[in-house]
């Protein structure tokens, strides 16, 4: 199939190089020149796993750049639009991009094209590009609108797009859905999977994946209600290692007893200093306000949020009550991006957390595997950029763990113990077992978990609940 992809973004660019790789002819349009030329060139402007290998496989062969989009559009059998949907100042999502490449492609539809959301929007997007086309003078029977919501997550976008749990794909006649089963079909046939060269799947994939078929309206729907589960999942266990810290329980256990009923599932109720990113955040906001417009005060949404923010108060309050005075302290960090395996700061809560020790007066020596450069662009030059876990530890009054990357679970505890001037860690991510931290002489304190105490507080301040007397 001939398919362009407008916008190469994160879900844009994962989408086309994906694509590439089934065995489609494929444009990526993009109005960025500097992005396009550094593609072009052999870059990789994001940080993800098997990224560049597709793209050094694809790139100028079956993936082209462009910054035509009506050229793109006029050589295609299916435009995906995958451009951003910030949020705006009431928390909806911004559309005005996706109107615009609906209003520059209605000119250049002449055989029958079928035109798909791929970026995150809210219900009735579908009817109002199909809207948008007509009024600019498309051809009804040259085009179809398609919805088809990606499920990719950043750090595993690959491996989410070529394994997804299923594929879903509303739409609004026979015609359109034809047009979206061949561009998947190297996926739901399983052809894909057989191929020596198919990058390798995670642990567990169902494949071949089922294709979904719905009503574009609840393919909308169905990317604003998974993001939202997700977040009430990861809120509902925060919550619930609150009250663990209260009574002195341990959340993982709680963890495993709820998650091993397998109408719950073990994923996604991993605690920790709350959720962030590009997406749970900004969709929440957005599946907020589409639930308003359409009457319903969805209050379950206000909730996970507050939750989500009050985690993070929660976490500070903790190593307040560790440290007892912040001014001055010597603070190692590990981890700055919104979680492990991605170079994003967007949203971050760790960024956010870093940002608010520095108020307080904390000198912060932080280390991030990827997220470093663009966390220099919006800390402030007091932070020490560091280039390992263990020089940012090496002569701080504490660790705190923010980001789950994989390496920050795998420490030397001799060596960082040795190292720090205080053998105190505060672990956001509970990465590590408190028994062993207990072993190596370490003070540990996590989230949701009793705290191993190597020395005695002042009675009454509990560090473990959440920094409260
Ligand atoms: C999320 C969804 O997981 C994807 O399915 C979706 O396609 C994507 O948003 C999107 O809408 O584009 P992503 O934002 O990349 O993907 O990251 P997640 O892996 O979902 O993590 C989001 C946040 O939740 C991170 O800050 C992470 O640390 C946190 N989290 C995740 C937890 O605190 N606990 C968990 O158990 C899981």
């Amino acid at each position: 199939m001939r398919i362009a992809v407008v916008g190469s973004g994160y879900v844009g660019l994962v989408t086309g190089t994906c694509f590439a790789d089934l065995g489609h002819e494929v444009i990526l349009v993009d109005n960025d020149d500097a992005k396009l030329a550094a593609l072009s060139s052999g870059e990789v402007p994001i940080h993800e796993r098997f990224l560049p290998e597709l793209l050094a496989r694809h790139r100028g062969n079956s993936i082209r750049f462009s910054n035509d989009l009506q050229g793109a559009v006029r050589q295609s059998q299916a435009v995906f639009i995958a451009v951003g949907t910030p949020p705006t100042e009431r928390g909806d999502a911004d559309l005005s991009y996706v109107e615009s490449v609906a209003r520059e492609i209605s000119g250049a539809m002449n055989e029958y094209v079928v035109v798909v959301e791929k970026s995150t929007v809210p219900v009735y997007t579908s009817q109002w590009v199909r809207t948008i086309l007509l009024r600019n003078g498309a051809n009804p029977s040259a085009f179809d609108v398609a919805s088809n919501p990606e499920f990719l997550r950043e750090g595993t976008a690959v491996t989410d797009f070529l394994y997804p749990d299923r594929i879903v794909v509303g739409v609004e006649s026979e015609r359109c859905a034809e047009v979206l089963r061949k561009i998947y079909q190297p996926l739901t046939s399983g052809a894909y999977y057989s191929r020596p060269d198919a990058i390798p799947g995670p642990d567990g994939a169902r494949v071949p994946p089922p294709l979904l078929i719905t009503s574009t309206k609840s393919a909308e729907l169905i990317k604003h209600a998974s993001n939202a589960f997700l977040a009430m999942k990861i809120s509902f266990i925060n919550a619930v290692a609150s009250i663990c810290e209260t009574v002195g329980a341990n959340v993982q256990q709680v963890c495993e007893g709820i998650g091993t009923d397998s109408r719950i599932g073990p994923r996604f109720l991993n605690p920790g200093i709350g959720y962030g990113g590009s997406c749970f955040p900004k969709d929440l906001l957005a599946f907020r306000s589409v639930a308003r417009e359409c009457g319903y005060d969805f209050r379950l949404l206000d909730e996970v949020i507050r939750i989500n923010e009050e985690q993070r108060h929660r976490f500070l309050r903790k190593v307040r009550g560790v440290l007892w005075t912040l001014r001055g302290k010597r603070l190692g960090v590990l981890g700055l991006a919104f979680k492990g395996g991605t170079d994003d700061i967007r949203e971050s809560p760790a960024i956010l957390l870093v940002q608010e020790l520095l108020r307080e007066g904390c000198r912060v020596s932080a280390y991030d595997p990827a997220a470093m450069d663009r966390a220099r662009e919006v800390l402030n030059s007091s932070v020490e950029f560091v280039d390992g876990p263990y020089d940012a530890a090496t002569g701080a009054d504490a660790l705190l763990i923010l980001t789950e990357w994989e390496e920050f679970g795998a420490l030397d505890l001799l060596r960082l113990r040795k190292l720090l001037k205080y053998p105190i860690v505060i672990d956001g991510r509970n990465l590590y077992d408190p028994c062993v931290m207990a072993q190596h002489g370490f003070s540990y304190y996590s989230v949701g978990r009793p705290a191993a105490l190597t020395e005695d507080l002042p009675a009454g301040i509990r560090p473990e609940n959440g920094g409260q007397r």
